[in-house]
């Protein structure tokens, strides 16, 4: 395995593997079972002949709030490891001062997507994305990525992006890996109190129930209404949001036949966790 610290490295280590499949998978550090499914994902649809780019850089445009972005644990000599054991070629792991120009003023928007769910709480936060995986699309040239469903609005943008832009590259969704307990992984779990962590898998049962409530044939309001019940009773956590909307639009659920998504976000003290589950009434 390679590590490329600036664009000029990577672009000498890419070369040799370019014209065959070569599949991107971009992180922000911090790398849990989560991101190694990820990885193996990319090594199965790379093939032997073809190659695995990982890029570990904590997109600092993407973050809307400076405590998040201070606190986000980094982990980088374990992000190696994972990387090596799940078969990566090159990882990509630059600074934001050789990512970013000083004075750059282009900005990359999804107007329509991102105006909901998380992009109705965070600010400029899809914006960032976008940008820094169109940079990470340029430098690297791959055939396909991976991104993981658990930010399926994020997923959902830049399947958008890649439709609109008309970028060469295949997007793959891989689903959300849990915990034993049914906590969606997240590099956020290990900033949890105890009490929160141990309270955090209400999550997981509270989609579950609501994905039986939708079958029976219960409103969307009070299936939202439910989730929001169940987890703002547990001390110290409040919900940003509780949506019911349709899968691929991720605005208001028009046709009962379509794929629904119930996506949550709650704060569990000053830990912000995200968890979705689709929804079909069958
Ligand atoms: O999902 C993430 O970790 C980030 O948003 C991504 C896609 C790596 C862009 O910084």
């Amino acid at each position: 395995m390679q590590i490329a610290h600036t664009k000029e490295e990577l672009r000498a280590m890419l070369a040799p593997l370019r014209g065959k499949r070569m599949v991107l998978v971009p992180t922000m550090g911090a790398l849990h079972e989560g991101h190694a499914t990820l990885l193996r994902q990319a090594r199965e649809l790379a093939g032997a002949e073809g190659s695995v780019v990982a890029s570990v850089f904590l997109n600092p445009v993407q973050f809307d709030n400076a405590g998040d972005l201070a606190t986000y644990p980094k982990t980088p000599e374990q992000d190696m490891e994972t990387c090596a054991s799940c078969g990566v070629d090159v990882v990509f792991m630059p600074t934001p001062d050789v990512m970013y120009m000083a004075d750059r003023s282009i900005t990359l928007e999804e107007t329509h997507l991102s105006t909901v769910l998380c992009g109705a709480s965070r600010p400029g936060h899809f914006a960032g994305v976008c940008l820094v995986v169109n940079k990470l699309f340029n430098l690297v040239q791959p055939t396909d990525a991976v991104f993981g469903k658990k930010d399926y609005q994020q997923l959902a943008i830049l399947r958008r992006m890649v439709r609109d832009l008309d970028i060469p590259i295949t997007l793959h969704g891989a689903e959300i890996v849990r915990g034993e307990d049914g906590l969606a992984l997240s590099s956020r779990n290990v900033r949890l109190t105890p009490e929160h962590r141990s309270a955090a898998p209400a999550i997981r049962a509270s989609l579950l129930t609501a994905s039986a409530a939708y079958r029976a044939g219960d409103s969307a309001s009070a299936i939202c209404a439910q989730v929001r019940c169940t987890l703002e009773s547990i001390p110290g956590v409040h919900c940003d949001y509780v949506e019911l909307v349709d899968a691929e639009t991720l605005h208001e659920v028009a046709e009962p036949d379509r794929l629904a998504l119930l996506a949550v976000a709650a704060w569990f003290g000053d830990v912000r966790l995200i968890d979705n589950i689709e929804l079909s009434r069958a």
